[in-house]
C-alpha cells in the first residue's frame, strides 16, 4: 500500500492513502509558498491542529463547498458548525477514532489556538494517524519541545512530520531534539520560510538531523510530495 504525501507549503498538507483524499490545515489563502488555490481541492477529510488563521485557513470554505468531514477539538467543531459546516467529528486529547482511512488519535501540543475571531478554540494538538496498512504518521501541529513526544514514538512512528521555523514553534535545535524523542524512520520539515521571521534552512538541517540521528529526512519544495 503505497501512501502520498503533499506538502502545499507552511502546514498545510495533503494525504492520498487507500482511495482516501485528507487535508491538513488547510491554508491556501494569503499562504504565499501555496500553489494552489482552496477551490482547487476536493478531500474527504479535514483536519485541523489548532484555531489559528494559518491552520484553519480555508477550512471553512472547503468543506461546505466538497461536504469534507472536518476533524478537530470539540471547540473548533462547534465553531466551525456556526459557520455553516455540516459534517464534523470532535475528538480531544488522547482520544482516537476509526475512520474509513485509519485510525486517528489526537495528540498535545504546547501552542495557543484562538480562532480567526477571538472566539476559544480549546487545546492545540497534533494527530497520531494510524493508516489501514499500520503504518503511523505523526503530526506534530504547531507546538514547542516537549518530553513526552518519547511516549508519542514508543508507538513506532514511520513518518513524522515537524515544524522548524522557530518564533511560533519549535525552531532547529528543539526540532532536532523532538527527533531523538519520537525516533521516526523519517522526517519531513515544515511551518519555515512562509515569511522571513520564520526563515530556515531547510536543507542544512536536515544534514544536520541525518549526521546525528541517522534518520532519514525529506525537504519537499511546496506542491512536492513523498510517497512511502
Ligand atoms: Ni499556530
Ligand atoms: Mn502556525
Amino acid at each position: 500500500m503505497t501512501h502520498t504525501l503533499t506538502w502545499f507549503g507552511h502546514a498545510t498538507l495533503g494525504l492520498e492513502t487507500g482511495g482516501a483524499h485528507l487535508l491538513v490545515d488547510p491554508f491556501f489563502s494569503g499562504n504565499p509558498a501555496a500553489r494552489v488555490r482552496a477551490e482547487q481541492v476536493s478531500p474527504e477529510f479535514i483536519l485541523v491542529t489548532h484555531g489559528h488563521g494559518d491552520h484553519v485557513g480555508d477550512t471553512v470554505a472547503i468543506a461546505r463547498r466538497s461536504g469534507a468531514m472536518v476533524i478537530a477539538n470539540y471547540e473548533i467543531c462547534n465553531w466551525l458548525g456556526r459557520q455553516g459546516v455540516e459534517t464534523t467529528h470532535p475528538q480531544h486529547l488522547g482520544g482516537g477514532h476509526q475512520y474509513p482511512f485509519g485510525y486517528v488519535k489526537m495528540t498535545q501540543a504546547l501552542h495557543g489556538s484562538s480562532l480567526p475571531d477571538g472566539s476559544y478554540g480549546g487545546n492545540p494538538a497534533g494527530f497520531l494517524l494510524t493508516l489501514l496498512d499500520g503504518r503511523k504518521i505523526y503530526l506534530a501541529g504547531d507546538t514547542g519541545l516537549f518530553g513526552d513526544m518519547r511516549l508519542i514514538g514508543e508507538e513506532g512512528i514511520d513518518l513524522a512530520v515537524l515544524p522548524i521555523g522557530d518564533n511560533f514553534t519549535m525552531g532547529p535545535e528543539d526540532a532536532l531534539r523532538a527527533v531523538r524523542l519520537l525516533a521516526p524512520k523519517q522526517v519531513i520539515p515544515i511551518h519555515y520560510s512562509t515569511w522571513d521571521l520564520i526563515r530556515q534552512d531547510a536543507q542544512v538541517w536536515a544534514e544536520r538531523v541525518q549526521q546525528a540521528t541517522g534518520v532519514q529526512v525529506h525537504v519537499l519544495s511546496p506542491g512536492g510530495s513523498l510517497q512511502f
